[in-house]
């Protein structure tokens, strides 16, 4: 009997080596008619003492051979069953990345001044005192770096405060005409629900001969109808900036109570937006301009404010907590 249980296997397992078909195979020796199932059958009628020994290797030499017969048809089938792939499923979509709502509005303000013609500049965030402050006409004693709140990393060596720096590098490498816009992040010491130690700005400014403040006028408004649609009601305010001279915050129409007055504009019906002016002639000084020959203008605005006014968001927080369910939705 043990013998010829050996035999069996050998002979199963020979006939699979031979390449004949795993599933005819089964059917030949495992079937409810198969040879090993006859043994199998016949062990009852076996002297008691033999069924045991003769019972387990019958069910040991079936269990192998279950197991060679399995792994011969899943080879057959190309092997994709052995890992539990099927190729004609349809793939997983992975989930899909977008542009941070800051980058978007960040680009559509860039967008609006390259289409009237300006180019993109991007300078550097770590910055010597010089360009952040002292070339915008604010010597070391000047009572407007107080405002700053500026992160130091020597004396000399800041965190920039503003993107305007990126104005005085801009002039003292190339001739005028410039006419640019220059985002970037700038940071300063502060912290609230409007306020975060790194923000983003976009600076511009526009230098040739003969440029008034007209032109600067003119190309905020446009700005302004392009970014909050054309019936925005807009206003100039004199402002003052060490840098510019004259200044003009840049203000328009509250777009949440649309100029009744609300919370959000603090019951004035205007929010500002910008700050801007004709360049003060003691920058062109700093980077040999001659002020008699050329004149200019600067405007600067931080991206985090328009875009919790596009959007209607009122705590800047937000942008920067990495939330999906706040992202998802720009
Ligand atoms: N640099 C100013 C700030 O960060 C913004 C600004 C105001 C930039 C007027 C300008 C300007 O170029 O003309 O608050």
């Amino acid at each position: 009997m043990e013998d010829e249980l050996h035999r069996l296997q050998t002979e199963a397992l020979a006939a699979l080596e031979s390449g004949q078909d795993p599933d005819e195979l089964k059917v030949r020796y495992l079937g409810r008619k198969g040879r090993l199932t006859a043994i199998l059958r016949g062990v009852k009628d076996l002297p008691v003492a033999k069924r045991p020994g003769i019972g387990q290797l019958a069910n040991r030499l079936k269990a192998e051979l279950e197991a060679a017969l399995a792994r011969a048809a899943s080879d057959a089938r190309g092997g994709e069953a052995a890992f539990g792939l099927d190729i004609g499923l349809p793939g997983r979509r992975g989930p899909l990345g977008r542009l941070h709502p800051i980058t978007q509005t960040e680009t559509d303000i860039c967008d609006i001044f390259i289409r009237m013609g300006f180019s993109v500049v991007e300078t550097r965030e770590v910055e010597l005192d010089y360009y952040c402050f002292e070339a915008l006409n604010m010597p070391p004693d000047h009572p407007a770096r107080d405002m700053q709140d500026t992160f130091y990393i020597t004396e000399d060596v800041v965190l920039r405060t503003h993107t305007s720096p990126a104005q005085v590098r801009t002039m003292e490498s190339t001739p005028p005409p410039v006419k640019i816009v220059c985002p970037g992040k700038a940071f300063r010491r502060d912290s609230d629900v409007t306020h975060t130690p790194m923000f983003h700005q976009v600076e511009g400014l526009l230098v040739d001969e003969g440029v008034s403040f007209g032109d600067l006028k003119g190309v905020l408004a446009e700005f302004v109808r392009q970014l909050f649609g054309p019936r925005t009601p807009l206003r100039f305010r004199p402002s003052f900036f060490p840098f510019t001279e004259p200044s003009a915050e840049v203000d328009i129409g509250c777009v949440v109570c649309r100029g009744k007055g609300c919370r959000v504009c603090k019951q004035t019906g205007w929010l500002e937006i910008l700050g801007s002016g004709m360049v003060d002639p003691n920058v062109y000084g700093f980077v040999d301009y001659d002020p008699d020959v050329i004149s200019g203008f600067a405007f600067g605005m931080g991206v985090e404010r328009i875009a919790m006014l596009r959007y209607g968001i009122d705590d800047i927080r937000l942008f920067f907590q990495n939330d999906l369910r706040f992202l998802r939705q720009f």
